[in-house]
């Protein structure tokens, strides 16, 4: 029988006033639950005796939509990657077409048991909605670790939909700190909820008092975006770690907050970790351009060398794990579409000044196309006299101003490519900015 009979919707009010007991440990119990996991075994042996602050710490892929699919989770995951966000799934869609249902969550199969610990990140405002996408989500196989609510996405559509970074500011938060109320109280005993949140635009000190009733409200967990919804793109900057410390003063001993903004290597995630108290760090950008970020590579450490996988052995791995594991299979990516997103990322720097290529990704309907490329740069690379060792995180800088740990960060030595209109061109097919 569909679960769409199934699923019971009614929200009943519950006359419980009193709001649910978070355990404050439960992501240190999580992210413990999965330590034997044959993939991370091999650096938390190599990193934990190194830095013994890393131990027990979320080291978190954030929700991305159509980038944060299954098999990027997947390769994150081989690469000290210890909890993942799925992008996130909008929860009147989910409940009104059977269609987006489908394509952002497979009721039969679940995730697979590989893609665990995960967090299934919503976005929306109706009560209804919402536990609607949770209860179907819970009762697929495999089920899922919690749910997370996105209040960070700065995006018009995000205004015009209601959700995201809005949600905080919309009606004095009374929105926001209901919804999480009502949300706790009909599934806060089976599953955690936790939200993700910005910096509001009026400052830090209004932040801390709605986090304060967001908490209040019962949320199992806040990640915070050290940034507010105004800054993206190019007006994107520092994440602010000092507030973020702020919030883990104030809140820290009744549940665990992830760090999430500015991170692009170990040395980050380490000084971020001691420098706001955190229970983990959560990167997107970075750890989209180079999927093993949380690793001993490009660190202090190793001089700054790349001594992880290249970027083009780590694009092969992602399209093996792609075929294998399609993006839309439950993973709530967009398909080849999805992919060669990933691919432009990867190979951000090696797609510079090489048109043709750039323009043959774009439009590649299969994993051999792809793969025919990544030979071609291969070549040229080869000719080129490219040193893997020597390569640095490219796209991600973009709209970065360098902080401690990369400040001495120059952009990678150009090749003599050129970067003529076509370039500029298949760049905007490919590369389109994500703020959310
Ligand atoms: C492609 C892309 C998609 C994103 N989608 C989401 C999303 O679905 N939900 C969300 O809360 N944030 C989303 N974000 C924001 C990130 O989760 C993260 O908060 C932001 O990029 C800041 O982290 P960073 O400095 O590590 O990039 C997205 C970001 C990118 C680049």
């Amino acid at each position: 029988m569909p679960l769409e009979n199934n699923a019971d919707t009614k929200i009943e009010e519950k006359n419980d006033a009193s709001p649910r007991k978070v355990d404050r440990q439960w992501i240190k119990k999580l992210i413990q639950k999965h330590s034997t996991d044959p993939r991370l075994v091999p650096y938390y042996k190599e990193l934990h005796e190194k830095y013994p602050i890393l131990k027990d710490k979320a080291l978190v892929v954030a929700p991305m939509v159509d980038q944060s699919d299954l098999p990027f989770r997947l390769i994150c995951r081989n690469y000290g990657t210890n909890l993942c966000f799925t992008p996130m799934i909008h929860a009147k869609m989910f409940h009104q077409k059977e269609s987006y249902r489908k394509k952002f969550w497979s009721y039969v199969n679940g995730t697979p048991p590989e893609d665990r610990p995960l967090i299934v990140q919503l976005c929306g405002s109706d009560t209804t909605n919402i536990l609607y996408a949770i209860r179907y989500i819970l009762k697929s196989k495999g089920g899922v670790d919690g749910f997370d609510l996105n209040c960070g996405c700065p995006q018009t559509i995000a205004k015009r939909g209601n959700y995201g970074a809005f949600l905080l500011e919309k009606d004095d938060g009374n929105l926001i700190v209901d919804l999480v109320e009502k949300l706790v109280r009909e599934v806060g005993n089976e599953i955690p909820i936790s939200v993700k949140v910005r910096i509001l635009p009026s400052g830090l000190d209004d932040s801390l008092k709605l986090y304060k009733r967001i908490v209040d409200a019962g949320a199992s967990m806040l990640t915070i975006h050290g940034r507010n919804r105004l800054q993206k793109g190019l007006n994107t900057g520092k994440a602010d770690w000092e507030a973020i410390k702020k919030v883990v003063e104030q809140f820290g001993e009744k549940i665990p907050i992830l760090a999430n903004g500015g991170i692009s290597n170990l040395d980050d995630v380490r000084e971020c970790l001691e420098f706001t108290g955190v229970d983990g760090v959560m990167s997107s950008e970075g750890i989209l351009e180079y999927p093993a970020l949380f690793s001993e590579t490009n660190t202090r450490a190793v001089e700054g060398k790349r001594t992880g996988p290249s970027r083009l052995q780590l694009t092969r791995e992602y399209v093996d794990i792609a075929e294998k594991h399609p993006p839309e299979n439950g993973g709530q990516g967009n398909g080849i579409r999805c992919i060669r997103t990933h691919c432009h990322k990867f190979l951000h720097e090696d797609l510079n000044g090489r048109v043709d290529i750039r323009k043959e990704i774009a439009v590649a309907q299969d994993h051999e196309k792809l793969r025919k490329c990544f030979q071609d740069i291969e070549e040229l690379n080869k000719a080129e006299g490219h040193v893997a060792e020597d390569e640095v995180l490219a796209w991600y800088m973009r709209h970065r101003i360098p902080r401690r740990s990369s400040e001495e960060y120059s952009p990678p030595k150009k090749l003599q490519r050129a970067n003529n209109n076509g370039d500029k061109k298949a760049q905007s097919i490919s590369e389109d900015d994500h703020d959310s």
